[in-house]
């Protein structure tokens, strides 16, 4: 654990003499030294623009991108590295799909969503609906926050379903839902499944070829790689139907002066200059995060989150939302205190160096759904501790005490 925590740099920090303890890692994870060193190292050796000049340094651009596009590639166990887009986020990954499905679809039918997604796989479903004046049908959480499948089914049984859009991972409860079962339902009724795997990525082995999804969206800054990255995994000859979302440089076949052609996937989705030392940061942080197995990162974070839900259950007031029981319990929970509003907790707790996020999550639908306005997240790590958690539950009894 010194090993890993010393290989990233802000861990260092301290805050009018309180060490940070950063347990914030769904908003965004802190970068590993090999990421930070293998960008600069980009920009003082390779730095040139990519798939554009013939000259050294272009050749080296070009090839820093594409090694890292195989580097997902193999991360994601895809079938071909044309299926891998680079975007900017998560986001933006999502919002390709949901443009381009949009003017693909010939007819306006039903998308189903679930009650657990954020924002970013809400939204860009909506502007379709104002679109093309599809359905959007919702799938329920019971109490204990899994997914009712039984719902599930029903809202399939439509009839005319063209996408499921499912997150791998909810980010205010945790809940994984079982999308293997999910993309096979989804298939046999005729349904696409885009996959929201943000959350679950840095957590947990994901196999697009296992799981069969048709798309699959990640950000690399919740990965330990680079912020202004994104990815999008598409089985190629989907991304091959589907039209792109920016028009620009290099994604072209032909330009005239009343028409264009596109290029071929992954080009034709990644109009103008890519955010090459994003890509190569990107592939540093595979790269450090693979030297670690799945089996040795589940077993650290859910001693980490048993921990976290024993010390939490002590403090009078309060309330965990919907605990997993699960024996490997998600690497992230969220909890409301009787009389305290999350702001306010967080902005003390943080002034002790202790970051927790407070607020929707970007998940306003989930907070109505639980009949709250906002919420406290705590999110670990691979560099998290169980001494940073016996500073939390040092700290937190008396910032409740002095908010209740
Ligand atoms: C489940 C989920 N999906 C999507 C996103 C959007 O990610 P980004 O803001 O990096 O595009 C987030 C970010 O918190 C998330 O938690």
């Amino acid at each position: 654990m010194d090993r890993i925590r010393q290989d990233i740099p802000i861990l260092k920090e301290t805050f009018d003499g309180n060490p940070l303890v950063y347990l914030d890692n769904a908003a965004t994870t802190q970068k590993p030294r090999a990421v930070l060193d293998a960008m600069t190292r980009f920009y003082e050796t390779d730095n040139a623009n990519a798939h554009r000049g013939m000259h050294v340094l272009a050749e080296r651009a070009t090839i820093a991108l594409e090694d890292s596009r195989r580097t997902v590639q193999t991360f994601l166990h895809a079938a071909h590295p044309e299926e891998i887009v680079f975007t900017k986020s998560c986001t933006e990954s999502i919002n390709l799909v949901a443009r381009g499905l949009s003017q693909a679809w010939i007819d306006a039918d039903a998308i189903i969503l679930s009650i657990l997604e954020h924002h970013s796989n809400i939204v860009p479903w909506l502007q379709v609906k104002e679109e093309r004046g599809c359905d959007l049908l919702w799938i329920d959480i019971h109490d204990d926050g899994t997914l009712n499948m039984q719902g599930f089914e029903e809202v399939l049984r439509h009839g005319t379903v063209k996408l499921v859009a499912i997150t791998a991972q909810s980010n205010v409860l945790g809940i994984r839902p079982p999308l293997k079962e999910m993309i096979q339902k989804a298939h046999a009724a005729g349904a696409l499944v885009l996959v929201d795997a943000a959350q679950a990525m840095a957590h947990e082995k994901i196999d697009v070829t296992e799981l069969d999804c048709d798309f699959l969206t990640f950000s690399g800054h919740k990965l330990y790689g680079p912020t202004g990255i994104g990815v999008l995994y598409g089985k190629r000859k989907l991304l091959e139907t589907l039209p792109p979302l920016l028009g620009g440089g290099m994604m072209i076949g032909e330009v005239f002066t009343d028409r264009f052609t596109t290029a071929d996937v992954p080009a034709k989705f990644e109009g103008g200059t890519q955010p090459l030392a994003e890509a190569v940061g990107l592939d540093a942080a595979i790269d450090w995060l693979t030297q670690f197995s799945w089996d040795d990162i589940t077993k650290h974070e859910s001693l980490l989150m048993k921990k976290a839900y024993d010390l939490l259950q002590k403090i009078p007031g309060l309330t965990i939302l919907c605990p997993n029981p699960n024996p490997n319990p998600s690497p992230l929970l969220s909890f409301t205190i009787d009389g305290v509003h999350p702001h306010d907790l967080t902005e003390i707790l943080g002034r002790k160096g202790i970051c927790l996020r407070a607020g929707h999550h970007c998940t306003q639908p989930l907070h109505r759904r639980l009949g709250i306005p906002a919420s406290t997240r705590l999110s670990v790590g691979i560099y998290n501790t169980t001494t940073e958690l016996d500073l939390l539950a040092k700290e937190l009894p008396e910032a409740v005490k002095r908010l209740q």
